[in-house]
């Protein structure tokens, strides 16, 4: 009997652990009210909005999750320890507005800080981990976002000692609960990236999604345009570490931002559901108009955004004008993504080679191309080359799906240090250095499946470290091969040496540290990325 017990409360926990292992597997969808309305949360946004996304097609289209943001509690905790939810703002109280968040299909979502106070001002969960996880898991909550302000102090070392307490509740606890961490957003934009890259690597591991910089634009004050360029050039510097099971989060779409033209909030939710990126509305849902209602329900966008492998896209290229990236989906199929930053509307042509193809291997194939903003399909010939993508609005995003084509495919894109941003530059004789973007073969490189890294200016020659010099070199091809660390380190396989930009610009060769400014690089998605 007792034996029983035992193995009925193991399998039990077991059970739990491998809910909470899968409970994230795809990045959310879904509404949260801080972008747009602030402090001024209550009751009605949150009902208003579950109507509105019921009749206007948002749930339909997967947008289920509906989040509270900070300043629902009253200031002071109740005499047991726990929250209180403030009864002016929610009269029904928050397990009344669950209930009816579930009626409607909707799963429900809370805030909080894991330090003394929220950013707002309001009771953090600092010593209160185990008490706050069982009140917002009876009140019917199934998400957490857990802020980062007020702890003790600003150190790595704190931020990761009160951080761990919540995977270590969440798995005592008989119930999953998604855990959103904003740890790394108070670590970004420094001088020395050392600690992000160590909070990154440890939200990784502590829950399933990251945010992991700025706040992006509130409501109606800011630079929409500014803010969602600055958060995207944040999450591209990550890619390394989205998995599945693990997003990096550049905060909220915006749709309903007055800074914005209707161009660029497309742009917005283009590179988000190409990044794989939470898709979680700040927006006023009930007066959106149908122009955005329709973009968002973009069924093709939503697809690539959703789809298994929830690659991130990685640059291929980037100028200062364009912005070229790609990643593969799970049919098989290989997604192109072209962002005109530029002034005006122009058009810009992506050859094989930068996709990631082989023109040899394509023969004299045709390929289909899906425009996902027009849905309309077209074959291309092999012949012409690459994917032109034709009048791209100024601050606009074409988006293109490629079906699978006879070629296999290469992981293909920039390198480039994610601090500095220079990209590692080859050049005709062979001298490889850091350099400013600008989008020349010379910063392309095919990284192949055996680790040997080529540009596309000297395709037959690949990177070597020649006595702590990287060179490209025919004998490069067999000699040298290189592993991607979740460090972000390139490791080159027979010196043992990581890649590292010099302050001149030199590319050479050196001893690994831990997580250096000169040795954290971004490579293309598709590349293996070694974890430990
Ligand atoms: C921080 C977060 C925001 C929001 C506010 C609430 O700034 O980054 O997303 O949660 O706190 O105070």
């Amino acid at each position: 009997m007792k034996t029983q017990v035992v193995m009925a409360a193991t399998s039990l926990a077991t059970s739990a652990a491998a809910a909470q292992q899968n409970v994230l597997p795809l990045p959310p969808m879904g509404f949260n009210n801080w972008a747009r309305f602030m402090t001024n949360i209550n009751e009605s946004i949150f009902v208003d909005a579950a109507e509105a996304m019921s009749k206007n097609g948002l749930l339909k289209a997967g947008y289920d999750r509906l989040n509270l943001d900070d300043a629902w509690s009253t200031m002071e905790r109740a005499k047991n320890g726990s929250m209180v939810w403030d009864t002016a703002k929610f009269p029904k109280g928050l397990p009344w507005l669950t209930q009816f968040m579930k009626s409607k299909g909707f799963i429900p979502g809370i805030y909080t800080d894991a330090g003394n106070l929220s950013c707002g001002g309001y009771p953090g969960a600092l010593d209160h981990e185990a008490i706050d996880l069982k009140d917002f898991q009876d009140w019917g909550f199934e998400y957490l976002k857990m802020d980062g302000c007020n702890l003790p102090d600003d150190s790595e070392a704190t931020y990761r000692e009160v951080y761990s307490r919540w995977p270590k509740v969440i798995s005592e606890a008989s119930r999953p609960m998604v855990f959103s961490d904003s740890a790394p957003a108070y670590f970004s934009n420094q001088k020395n990236l050392t600690d992000w890259y160590s909070v990154m690597v440890w939200a990784a591991e502590y829950g399933q999604l990251a945010r992991h910089s700025a706040d992006v634009a509130t409501y109606p004050k800011g630079n929409g345009w500014r803010s969602i360029m600055f958060n995207y050039g944040q999450n591209v510097r990550l890619a390394r570490f989205q998995k599945p099971g693990f997003f990096n989060d550049p905060d909220f779409l915006i749709p309903d931002h007055p800074s914005f033209t209707m161009d660029e909030k497309k742009t917005q939710f283009a590179l988000w559901c190409s990044l794989s990126a939470p898709l979680l509305l700040s927006a006023d849902i009930p007066s959106l108009s149908k122009d955005i209602i329709d973009f968002l329900t973009n069924k093709d966008l939503i697809a690539v955004n959703q789809d298994k492998l929830i690659e991130q896209s990685t640059l291929v290229s980037q100028d200062g004008t364009w912005d070229v990236l790609t990643k593969n989906l799970e049919n098989g199929d290989r997604l192109l993504t072209i962002l005109n930053r530029g002034a005006s509307a122009a058009d810009l042509k992506v050859s094989w080679e930068r996709i990631g193809f082989s023109t040899k291997a394509l023969g004299n194939s045709n390929i289909q191309i899906k425009d996902l903003w027009t849905g309309k399909t077209s074959k291309v010939a092999a012949s012409a080359g690459g994917i032109t993508a034709s009048k791209v609005p100024s601050h606009g995003t074409a988006v293109f799906r490629i079906s699978k084509t006879a070629s296999p495919v290469t992981a293909t894109g920039m390198i480039f240090n994610t601090n500095t941003l220079k990209c590692l530059t080859d050049d005709k004789s062979g001298k490889v250095t850091w350099a400013a973007c600008n989008a020349a073969d010379a910063q392309v490189w095919a990284v192949r499946a055996d680790g040997h890294i080529n540009s596309l200016l000297r395709p037959d020659e690949c990177i070597v470290d020649a006595k702590g010099k990287i060179l490209s070199r025919h004998s490069g091809c067999r000699s040298d091969s290189w592993t991607y660390k979740i460090s972000g380190n390139v490791i080159n396989n027979v010196s043992g040496k990581c890649l590292t930009e010099g302050t001149d610009g030199s590319a050479t060769a050196e001893s690994c540290g831990y997580l250096l400014n000169e040795q954290v690089v971004a490579l293309p998605v598709g590349v293996k990325v070694v974890e430990k």
